[in-house]
């Protein structure tokens, strides 16, 4: 395991950027969540308090069934919690009307998922495009653009024509990036994005993940994988609905040098 050092919530980050304490992006306290299945109550969430910096970069593991994905989903405004308090990047959470959660999910947060969660007969182009069209704001422009621009960033500027099934795995979870990035949001949210990708493609999505963290987005994400988890700047874990663990990074991995090094499978058996 890497080495970490448990984190004091009195000091703030290195990535805080000399904001002002109490300036967060998630600022959730006692988030409660439980499901009721016939007399059987599973406590997915118990009374987690969570505050995450602008600029900071966390891992979130733990084992199957621990609550990860019941957090992530209520950080991104997808599910409500039972109780708590929630503010997402200054806005109070709790109490908002249907259209306003989607109004802030799509202005805020960007999300990504393990299995991509594309459109599967529409190009990556329009996969892209379509949380511009869907923002009831209207403050883009020119969406097409915007698009084109996200695509370029992650380094699918020659696949925009392409649907899914014309993409590798990794070039899909690229354009899910895209995706997540065109509305310029404040927080990525991304549950397992490695999880169906080779290690060097991993790796690959990590190096995307820590440039766009240096440009200032901060990201949290949910992993199984140890090697992926040191890429990040906090860690996090958590244990039967809690958080059990809260510690800094002390030896961060840089993916785009750990890439010279990772084997490259296309290169196997080669001369
Ligand atoms: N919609 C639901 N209805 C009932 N129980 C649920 C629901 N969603 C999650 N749970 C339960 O809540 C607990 C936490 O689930 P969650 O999906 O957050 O775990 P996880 O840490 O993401 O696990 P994994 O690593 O397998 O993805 C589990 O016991 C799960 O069975
Ligand atoms: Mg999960």
């Amino acid at each position: 395991m890497t080495a970490m050092s448990t984190r004091s919530e009195a000091s703030p980050t290195r990535a805080s950027g000399g904001l002002p304490s109490g300036d967060f992006i998630i600022d959730a306290t006692a988030l409660t969540k439980t499901y009721r299945m016939g007399t059987n109550e599973v406590h997915a969430l118990r009374a987690v308090d969570l505050k995450v910096r602008a600029g900071e970069m966390i891992a979130v593991m733990g084992a199957s069934g621990s609550g990860k994905s019941t957090l992530m989903n209520m950080l991104g405004c997808l599910d409500t919690p039972d109780s708590g308090s929630y503010l997402l990047d200054g806005v109070r959470v709790e109490g908002l009307s249907t259209n306003e959660l989607a109004d802030i999910r799509n202005q805020k947060l960007g999300f990504v998922f393990q299995g991509f969660n594309l459109l599967a007969r529409t190009t990556a182009i329009d996969n892209v495009e379509l949380p511009l069209l869907y923002d009831r704001t209207h403050r883009w422009s020119n969406p097409r653009a915007t698009a084109i621009e996200a695509l370029k960033k992650v380094g699918l500027g020659d696949r925009l024509d392409h649907v899914p099934s014309e993409l590798s795995g990794g070039q899909q979870q690229r354009v899910a990036i895209a995706r997540a990035l065109v509305t310029s949001p404040r927080l990525l949210l991304a549950d397992e994005p490695t999880g169906n990708l080779d290690s060097r493609t991993s790796v690959e999505i990590m190096a995307l993940f820590q440039e766009l963290n240096d440009e200032g987005i901060t990201i949290l994400l949910v992993t199984h994988e140890g090697d992926i988890s040191r890429y990040a700047k906090r860690f996090i874990e958590m244990r039967d609905g809690r958080i059990i663990r809260d510690e800094d990074v002390d030896d961060r991995h840089i993916a785009s040098v750990d890439l010279l090094t990772v084997d490259d499978p296309e290169l196997a058996g080669t001369p």
